[in-house]
C-alpha cells in the first residue's frame, strides 16, 4: 500500500515572513494527518520554513535544483546547498520550468541525478499540453518525458521516487482532469515504469496528480487506484484549502 503524499507548490508566492506565518497556522491544522505532507516555498524562504516546521509532520521541498555541485551558474542553487539548509524534497521539471525556462527531458534527468546524489527526495513532473491531448498523443508525451527523466536512474532510486502527473491545461485554470482521465494517465505512467524496470518498482513509485486540486475534488482524485496524492498550486497557498485537501478523507 503506497502512502499518500500531498505537496504544496507555492511557486513564486509568499515572502519569508508570510511563509513562516503560514506554516505556523498550517501545522496546527494538519497535525495528525496520515499522508506525507510537503510544502515547497521559494529558495529565499527555505531556511525560515525549515526552522518553522520543526517538530511538525510537515516536510520542506525546494522548487528546483541545479545539476552541478557548484560553479559559474548564476542564479542557480545546488543540491549541497539545499541539503545543508535542511530540505528533504525537490520539485524537478515542473511544466512552468519546461515552458518558460527551457527545461528539457535531458535537464530534468540531470537535475534528478543531482537530487539523488544529495539524498533529496525528487518530485518529477510530467504532463501534456492541451494541444497534445487534443491530437491524441497524451500517452506518447508522458512516455517520452518519463523515459527521458529516468534515463540511467537505478531501480532502487525509482522505487522511492515521486512522479507528478500535471496536465498543463489543468494548471491554474480551474479545469481539473476528470478522476478517470487523471487515474488513466497515472496508470499509464506506472506501466511505463514497469516496462523500464519491473512490476515491483512500478508498484512502489508514488504518482501524484496536479492541476486545480481543491478540497472539493481531492477525495475523488485521491481514492482512485493509481493516484497517490497531489501536487497542489493555488489551493496550497490558503491554509484552510490545503488542510481540506490533506484531510480529503474527512
Ligand atoms: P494549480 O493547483 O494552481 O492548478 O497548480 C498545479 C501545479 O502546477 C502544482 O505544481
Amino acid at each position: 500500500m503506497r502512502k499518500k503524499i500531498i505537496a504544496g507548490n507555492w511557486k513564486m508566492n509568499k515572502t519569508p515572513k508570510q511563509a513562516v506565518e503560514f506554516v505556523n497556522e498550517l501545522k496546527e491544522k494538519i497535525a495528525g494527518a496520515d499522508a506525507d505532507i510537503v510544502v515547497c516555498p521559494t529558495f529565499v524562504c527555505l531556511p525560515a520554513v525549515v526552522e518553522a516546521v520543526k517538530g511538525s509532520n510537515i516536510k520542506v521541498g525546494a522548487q528546483n535544483i541545479h545539476w552541478a555541485d557548484n560553479g559559474a551558474f548564476t542564479g542557480e542553487i545546488s543540491g549541497e546547498m539545499l541539503k545543508e539548509v535542511g530540505v528533504d524534497y525537490v520539485i524537478i521539471g515542473h511544466s512552468e520550468r519546461r515552458q518558460y525556462f527551457g527545461e528539457t527531458d535531458e535537464t530534468v534527468n540531470n537535475r534528478l541525478k543531482a537530487a539523488l546524489k544529495y539524498e533529496l527526495s525528487p518530485i518529477v513532473c510530467v504532463g501534456e499540453l492541451l494541444s497534445e491531448r487534443e491530437v491524441g498523443i497524451t500517452n506518447q508525451v508522458l512516455e517520452t518525458q518519463t523515459v527521458g527523466a529516468l534515463k540511467d536512474i537505478p531501480a532502487e532510486d525509482v522505487k522511492e521516487l515521486v512522479i507528478a502527473y500535471e496536465p498543463v491545461w489543468a494548471i491554474g485554470t480551474g479545469k481539473t482532469a476528470s478522476s478517470d482521465d487523471a487515474n488513466d494517465a497515472c496508470k499509464f505512467i506506472r506501466s511505463v515504469v514497469e516496462k523500464l524496470y519491473n512490476k515491483e518498482v512500478a508498484e512502489a513509485v508514488r504518482i501524484q496528480y496536479g492541476g486545480s486540486v481543491k478540497p472539493s475534488n481531492a477525495k475523488e482524485l485521491f481514492t482512485t487506484s493509481d493516484i497517490d496524492g497531489g501536487l497542489v498550486g493555488g489551493a496550497s497557498l490558503k491554509a484552510d484549502d490545503f488542510t481540506g485537501i490533506v484531510k480529503y478523507n474527512g
